[in-house]
């Protein structure tokens, strides 16, 4: 048995250097540099989203980093998006990585591929990488890579949603005996609470983060997210390719959610499949960019999670993130037999 000194105590929050084992996790194009500072600074963590910081916000990647480092002096965390899609995408993320560690970042998040070399980099350089996973098979490969932990990606999620509840997630990966972040329907204290429980040492929010006053999408995007019921929440295969959480909107349900025939065969050959994702991808990154940035809200194609359910006001992340420190799970004993070290 291990003794936690406080509740929230626990190996992934001694690993991010942080008091609450809260993520705001990276989003493309939502993660602007003061939402990633003012998260850090109430003692969770905030990731930074290179493609949103640099093609979306208009920051030079390293004078990005700075500015946020101008606003906490506090740990953040970088995404690493490795999906192989170009020679020069790849050259390009690299240079990030190198970019963050030399501005002090220890933290990362891989996401898609196989994060073996983002990996080696960082545990060179005394850094963390947890990787998200949405199933068993993704969690295995990012074990063999030798993550320091895993982000579960559950059905409920903003962004790619995976397609097991959290608890079944909880349940497929807990064996690895690494610690386990919830990512998905987390709006609330209470699915804080629920998420620490079931087993979880921290929770991912993407979704809740959106509905700031530091997040920089348009007040039309926020309130559809304080608006929105839980079946408002629609999942579309014509963003990237592979589902994506979506608030259905007029625009939505113009564009529709489900690929046309030509999409579909496209979508079926190996090589076609990275060409049709490829379309999809300039499509929409360019139209995810307009609708956050467009202060009439007349673009109304928003992303966003379940835990709409649990979002009803905007407020700053101050106040959410105090909120959210008032939770005190059941566990405070972990049983270190079972494969998990906290
Ligand atoms: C608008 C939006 C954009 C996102 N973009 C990314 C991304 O670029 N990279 C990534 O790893 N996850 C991305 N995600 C997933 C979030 O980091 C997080 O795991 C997810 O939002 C958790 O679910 P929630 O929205 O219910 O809190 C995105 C989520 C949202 C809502």
């Amino acid at each position: 048995m291990n003794i936690r000194s406080t509740p929230t105590d626990n190996r992934f929050s001694r690993q991010a250097g942080i008091t609450l084992p809260i993520i705001c996790g990276p989003m493309y194009p939502c993660s602007n540099p003061e939402l990633v500072a003012a998260t850090s600074e109430a003692g969770a963590l905030g990731i930074v989203q290179p493609i949103s910081l640099t093609y979306v916000h208009g920051y030079d990647f390293r004078e990005g980093l700075r500015y946020i480092r101008s606003l906490t002096d506090k740990p953040i965390g970088m995404n690493a998006l490795i999906e192989q899609s170009s020679k020069r995408y790849h050259e390009r993320m690299v240079r990030w990585i190198e970019i963050a560690l030399e501005e002090g970042v220890r933290f990362f998040i891989s996401s898609m591929g196989k994060p073996d070399w983002v990996v080696k980099r960082v545990h060179a350089a005394g850094g963390i990488v947890y990787h998200d996973a949405t199933e068993r098979k993704w969690a295995e490969k990012a074990i063999e890579a030798e993550v320091d932990g895993l982000i579960a990606v559950n059905n409920r999620a903003g962004g790619h949603a995976g397609n097991e509840s959290a608890q079944e997630l909880y349940e497929t990966l807990q064996g690895f005996g690494l610690p386990l972040i919830c990512a998905g329907g987390i709006s609330t204290p209470t699915d804080f609470q629920q998420a620490l429980n079931q087993g979880y040492s921290g929770v991912q929010m993407g979704t809740r983060f959106i509905a700031t006053t530091e997040c920089n999408a348009t007040t039309p995007y926020k309130q559809a997210i304080v608006d929105a019921k839980e079946s408002d929440i629609v999942l579309s295969d014509r963003v990237t390719g592979t589902p994506v959480s979506l608030i259905r909107t007029p625009y939505i349900d113009r564009l529709g959610i489900k690929a046309n025939i030509f999409e579909k065969w496209m979508l079926r050959g190996q090589k076609r499949k990275y060409l049709m994702r490829t379309i999809y991808l300039l499509k929409s990154m360019w139209k995810l960019k307009q609708a956050v940035l467009d202060k009439t809200g007349s673009l109304d194609y928003w992303q966003a999670g379940k835990s709409v359910a649990g979002i009803n006001a905007i407020e700053s992340v101050g106040t959410i993130i105090a909120r959210f420190s008032k939770v005190k799970p059941q566990q405070e004993f972990v049983d270190s037999k079972n494969g998990r070290k906290d």
